[in-house]
């Protein structure tokens, strides 16, 4: 939305003013429409996208400094204690909460999709039983564009909402026979009593020879986790997932792009970080020498700190108490390993180095502990972020496509390179 504040460009070498409206969001700074500058022949420079909008939406708000996250107007808080995450699903896909009915048939929707095809249990079996599931994931997600010719018209909105159920209901199957097949264990099925974080585990850790009954406490958990990342506006994936559907690549493609970016230690890899420094501190006798690392800046304390919440992310908070839920449940209070994540949290809320900076936990800190005492391998923490992030991507991924001024996204570069120069022949270098 447009309103009546200007920003005026001015020059010093007399050339003339150039005025760019200031656009209004519903929440939010307000934003500098700089279209017109292209025609100045330049451009703006801004690495990292630290001061730039990249598009126009209207699926998730974040205010980082007070610590608010909303998808589609309802904060965090109030879906993660009311709602679940197949609801949440239908939230972030069409903008609103779902009656009874349109609950229903979603639900039947997803489950109908959630099995893969059985060609595609033959391209799991290509990659090395060591493979990184993540590796596995990019490739297989990826190849889901060759078993879907029916549905890959971008253009058509009945194929957009199929292509998004079948990428919403195969992602943990998907990640679960990762799993499996880098563990050895036979390829299982989805069982459709069960719900979405239930039939992630029984996939996960279902046996031929048993009946794996699932814990209700640790399934909930898992679906909070999944309601937690499901979504966090324009991050690094995100807008890889848009970039990449820019040019009109198919949504699993797009997909594959935004795992692929996800698998960056600065992105999703941070709950496995949070375990592994936990490993590397051993016990609660070593965390005064591990601090003092912290403060003389030999490492950081993984799992706190962020770049847009300057406050508690609210993300955080819930997760406490789901983290406290999950290892009550389990009678892991007393575990040596989570014992110590409980003193390095206390630690670090009473330490003036974090207080001044006002470094908190983050999400990432507590959903790993919860991972672990869930019997979830570290290595398969991102994948976990991927399946629970991909209906926030595929949900931006389709805004974009229906809005009719899209473009393929083409950024400027500042060239510093070699100016022009003429080739020389190998035996005169
Ligand atoms: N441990 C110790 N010190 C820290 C930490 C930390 N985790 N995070 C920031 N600081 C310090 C910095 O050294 C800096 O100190 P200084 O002012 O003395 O120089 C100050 O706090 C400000 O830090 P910045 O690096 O400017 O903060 P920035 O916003 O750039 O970084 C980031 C945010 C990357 C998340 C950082 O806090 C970090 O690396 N945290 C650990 C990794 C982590 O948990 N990442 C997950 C993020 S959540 C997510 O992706 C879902």
């Amino acid at each position: 939305m447009e309103n009546n504040r200007k920003v005026t460009l001015t020059y010093n070498d007399g050339k003339d003013n150039l005025e760019m409206p200031v656009l209004k969001g519903t929440l939010g700074p307000d934003v500098v429409d700089i279209r017109a500058f292209s025609k100045t022949g330049m451009f703006t420079f801004d690495p990292g996208f630290l001061a730039t909008a990249s598009c126009e939406s209207q699926i998730t708000f974040i205010d980082g400094d007070l610590g608010q996250l909303y998808y589609r107007g309802y904060p965090i808080e109030q879906l993660a204690a009311k709602s679940d995450y197949l609801e949440v699903c239908y939230l972030l896909l069409n903008g609103e909460l779902p009656t009874a009915e349109e609950r229903k048939v979603f639900e039947r929707g997803i489950m109908r999709h959630n099995m893969l095809h059985d060609q595609l249990m033959s391209l799991f079996k290509g990659f090395r039983r060591d493979a990184h599931p993540m590796a596995v994931m990019v490739g297989v997600v990826g190849a889901l564009s060759a078993f879907y010719h029916d549905s890959l018209d971008i253009n058509n909105p009945e194929h957009r909402k199929i292509s998004a159920h079948r990428l919403i209901a195969k992602l943990p199957n998907i990640a679960a026979q990762a799993y499996r097949y880098n563990k050895g264990l036979p390829f299982s099925y989805p069982k459709n009593g069960l719900t979405y974080a239930e039939n992630f585990l029984h996939m996960m850790f279902s046996t031929p020879c048993e009946e794996y009954k699932v814990n209700k406490t640790l399934a909930l958990a898992l679906d909070r986790i999944f309601t937690l990342h499901a979504d966090h506006e324009q991050n690094a994936s995100t807008s890889t997932v848009r970039l990449a559907g820019s040019s009109g690549a198919n949504p699993f493609a797009c997909i594959a792009a935004g795992i692929a970016c996800l698998w960056g230690p600065s992105h999703g890899g941070a709950n496995e970080a949070v375990l592994k420094m936990l490993d590397e501190i051993g016990s609660v006798e070593n965390v005064p020498a591990f601090m003092e690392g912290v403060k003389n800046k030999t490492h950081k304390l993984m799992g706190f700190g962020h770049r847009v919440y300057k406050n508690m992310d609210p993300r955080a908070a819930i997760m406490k108490e789901t983290c406290d839920e999950v290892l009550n449940e389990l009678g892991l209070h007393n575990d040596p390993k989570f014992k110590l994540a409980m003193a390095l949290e206390k630690i670090a809320l009473e330490d003036p180095y974090f207080i001044e900076r006002k470094l908190y936990p983050n999400v990432d800190f507590y959903s790993g502990i919860v991972l672990s005492a869930i019997g979830i391998p570290v290595s398969m923490f991102t994948p976990i972020f991927a399946l629970a992030r991909t209906v926030g991507w595929i949900s931006h991924w389709a805004e974009m496509i229906a809005d009719p001024a899209m473009k393929i996204g083409r950024p400027r570069q500042l060239y510093t390179g070699a100016q022009r120069r003429d080739y020389i022949p190998q035996e005169q270098r």
